[in-house]
C-alpha cells in the first residue's frame, strides 16, 4: 500500500464512519504561545477538545503535518522523524472508548482495509496510578474483539498517558497500537512490554479526560473526548514490509539524490543519509510557512536542522551547499498535498542555501580560530566553548577536528562550562518567565483578541489591502505581519493605536457563530489568506448593531469585552520581506 492510498483509505474509513473531514492546520500554531510547531493533530482543536463547539460536528478526521523536535537525537534510527504526518480521528464528546477501540480494530484488521492479521498485532492500556484507576474496560473490549490476553500489557505514565501537548491543556490515559516487526512468527509470549524492540507503535488512542491547568492541576474535562493519532510514515513502513521509516517511497528518492551527491551507498551510511533526509523535509516546511533561520523560537530550531543536515553532508564528503537539492525533491513530491511548498519553492530553496552558506563562513572562522588556540597541540575547555559560544561552531566539529589534527581537548573542562552557561541560561528563562502574569491564558487571549482589533484598525487607517500574513502571541506580547508596501510613518502608528484604544474604551462585546464558509465571505470577515476553510466556520464579531469594529473568521478564544484589554501600544514596527510589515504590540502598565 503506498502512502497516498493509506492517507486516502483513513479518510474514507472515518467519512464512512460518520466523521467530517477537516483541513491540517498550519506547523506554526497560530495562537499558542505554549509550544513552536503543531505536534500532532489535536493541536489544532484544542478549544474543542475544551468545549467549544466544532462548525463541523462532534466527529472529524484529519492529516495533520506535524514536527516533534523532542526527539531530535533519536533521527538516524528506524523509525523518528522530525517532522511527520499524523492521521487522526477525534470525538469531541460524541462516542467513547469501546467505539473509539472498535474503529480502529476494524480500520486495521478488516480485509477491506489495513488486512493486518490479529496476530501481528499487540496493545498497551493504562495500569493505573493513585489519581487515575486501571483501563480493564479498554483491555476487555481488545480481548472481546480477539487480541489475546498475552498481547495485552498494562504500563503506567511514561507509557501509556498522552499529553499536553504543551505545558498545559487536554490529556489523559490511552491504548496503544504495536505492529510486530520481529523476525519469524509473533511468538505466544512476545509483547511491546517483554519485548519492546520487536513491535513498533503505529496508533494510540487517547481517553482525553482531563485539562492540565498552569499550576499542574489536573481538572476534569466535563466533555469526553476521543484523540487518536497514527503515525503515517511508520504504518506505511510495517505495511510495506519496510525495516525503516527511512525506506518508503517519500524518503528513497531523497536517499538515491544523497547517494548521487556524494558517492556512498545508503546501507554504508545509514546514520547520516537519514538525518540529511529528515532534515531536508522538516526545513522545506518550516521555510514554506514563512519562517527564516534565526537564534529564536522556530527560527533557531530551522538553523540547528540545516546545519546539522550540512555537517553531516561534510562528513560523506559533500562539499559546500547541497540540501536544497534534496528539498527541491521534497517540494515536487509533497506538492500536491501541500501546495505551500510549491507556492514558496524559491524562498524556500533560497532560505536553506542561504543559511548553508552563513554556516560555512562560521566554520571557516571556527577553524582559523582553533587553529590560534591550539598552537601547542592542545586545546583548553574553556577555549572550546568560546568556540561553541562566540564562534558558533558546534562542538562536535571541534571534536572531529581535534581528532583529524591529533590534538587534545580537556572535555571536562569543556563540560563543566558548558554546564554553568546552561545554568545561567536557564535562571534568566524563569526569571522572565515569572516576571510575566500570573494567569497566561487570559493574558494571551487578551493579546489575541487586541490583535483583531489591531488588523481592523491597519485596514481603516492604511487601506483595505492590509490583509493578515501571520501572528505569533507569547504572554507579554502580540506580533502581527501584514501586507503593506511601506513603512509606517509615526502620525500612521500614533492613528493605529489611537483607533484601538478607542475600540477598547467603547468596551464592544466580542461574540461568534458558526456559519457557512460562504456566508462569512458575504459578510465581509476577514480570513486568513491562503488558508483551507472547511464547509462551516466560526465568525468573531466586535461590536454591535451598527457599530461592528471587527468581523473575522476565527477558532478563538477571545475575551468577551474588549473593556478586558489594557492600554495598546505598538513598541515595533519594521519590514519582515518585501511587502511585509510586522507590528509588535503590548498593553502598557
Ligand atoms: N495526541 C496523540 C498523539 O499524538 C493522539 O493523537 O499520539
Amino acid at each position: 500500500m503506498t502512502v497516498k492510498e493509506l492517507r486516502q483509505k483513513f479518510l474514507e474509513f472515518f467519512r464512512e464512519h460518520g466523521h467530517a473531514i477537516v483541513p491540517g492546520a498550519p506547523l506554526i500554531p497560530e495562537n499558542n504561545p505554549t509550544v513552536l510547531f503543531t505536534t500532532a493533530g489535536m493541536h489544532p482543536l484544542v478549544p474543542y477538545l475544551e468545549g467549544e463547539k466544532h462548525p463541523e460536528g462532534a466527529r472529524l478526521a484529519s492529516v495533520q503535518k506535524c514536527i516533534r523536535t523532542t526527539d531530535i537525537e533519536e533521527v538516524g534510527d528506524a523509525s523518528h522523524l522530525t517532522f511527520f504526518e499524523m492521521l487522526g480521528n477525534w470525538s469531541l464528546g460524541d462516542y467513547g472508548k469501546r467505539e473509539a477501540i472498535e474503529m480502529s480494530f476494524e480500520f486495521l484488521t478488516s480485509p477491506e482495509w489495513l488486512n493486518i492479521p490479529i496476530k501481528k498485532l499487540a496493545i498497551t492500556v493504562f495500569e493505573g496510578d493513585a489519581e487515575v484507576s486501571r483501563d480493564d474496560e479498554s483491555a476487555e473490549v481488545w480481548k472481546k474483539l480477539g487480541i489475546p490476553d498475552h498481547k495485552i500489557s498494562f504500563m503506567g505514565r511514561a507509557d501509556n498517558w498522552w499529553g499536553p501537548a504543551g505545558e498545559t491543556g487536554p490529556c489523559g490515559p490511552d491504548t496503544e497500537m504495536f505492529y510486530y516487526v520481529g523476525e519469524g512468527d509473533p511468538s505466544q509470549k512476545s509483547n511491546p512490554k517483554t519485548d519492546s524492540a520487536k513491535w513498533v507503535e503505529i496508533w494510540n488512542d487517547v481517553f482525553m479526560l482531563y485539562d492540565k491547568r498552569a499550576e499542574g492541576k489536573y481538572a476534569e474535562l466535563i466533555q469526553k473526548n476521543i484523540d487518536t493519532g497514527m503515525g503515517l510514515e511508520r504504518t506505511s513502513a510495517v505495511l510495506q514490509g519496510k525495516a525503516s521509516v527511512y525506506e518508503i517511497e517519500l524518503f528513497t528518492p531523497l536517499l538515491a539524490q544523497i547517494e548521487r551527491l556524494c558517492g556512498y551507498k545508503y546501507e554504508e551510511r545509514l546514520k547520516e543519509f537519514r538525518i540529511i533526509a529528515d532534515h531536508a523535509r522538516a526545513s522545506a516546511f518550516i521555510l514554506a510557512e514563512g519562517v527564516l533561520p534565526s537564534n529564536l523560537d522556530q527560527g533557531y530550531v530551522l538553523r540547528r536542522l540545516i546545519r546539522r543536515a550540512y555537517r553531516m553532508g561534510r562528513q560523506l564528503g559533500i562539499e559546500g551547499p547541497f540540501l536544497s537539492r534534496i528539498s527541491e525533491i521534497v517540494i515536487n513530491q509533497m506538492r500536491s498535498d501541500y501546495p505551500e511548498l510549491q507556492d514558496n519553492k524559491s524562498f524556500i530553496m533560497s532560505g536553506i542555501s542561504q543559511e548553508e552558506e552563513k554556516f560555512e563562513k562560521t566554520l571557516e572562522r571556527g577553524l582559523r580560530e582553533f587553529g590560534k588556540m591550539s598552537t601547542d597541540g592542545k586545546l583548553s575547555g574553556k577555549d572550546a566553548f568560546v568556540l561553541f559560544s562566540t564562534y558558533g561552531f558546534p562542538y562536535e566539529m571541534t571534536e572531529e577536528l581535534a581528532k583529524e589534527k591529533g590534538i587534545e581537548i580537556a572535555k571536562a573542562e569543556f563540560d563543566k562550562e558548558f554546564k554553568e552557561h546552561q545554568e545561567i541560561s536557564r535562571k534568566g528563562a524563569e526569571a522572565k518567565f515569572k516576571g510575566g502574569l500570573a494567569d497566561s491564558d487570559e493574558e494571551t487571549k487578551r493579546l489575541h483578541t487586541a490583535t483583531h482589533l489591531l488588523q481592523a484598525a491597519l485596514r481603516r487607517v492604511l487601506g483595505e489591502h492590509v490583509e493578515q500574513k501571520g501572528s505569533n502571541i507569547t504572554v507579554d506580547r502580540l506580533r502581527f505581519d501584514f501586507m503593506h508596501p511601506d513603512k509606517l510613518t509615526e502620525d500612521e502608528k500614533i492613528k493605529v493605536e489611537y483607533s484601538v484604544n478607542s475600540a477598547i474604551k467603547a468596551d464592544y462585546p466580542v461574540t461568534w457563530e458558526e456559519i457557512p464558509t460562504e456566508e462569512a465571505k458575504k459578510q465581509g470577515a476577514l480570513g486568513f489568506f491562503g488558508h483551507k476553510y472547511g464547509d462551516m466556520v466560526k465568525v468573531y464579531t466586535i461590536g454591535k448593531g451598527d457599530d461592528i469594529f471587527s468581523k473575522e473568521i476565527c477558532g478563538g478564544p477571545h475575551v468577551t469585552h474588549t473593556g478586558r484589554l489594557g492600554h495598546f501600544k505598538i513598541i515595533k514596527e519594521e519590514a519582515v520581506s518585501a511587502g511585509i510589515r510586522r507590528i509588535k504590540a503590548i498593553f502598557e502598565k
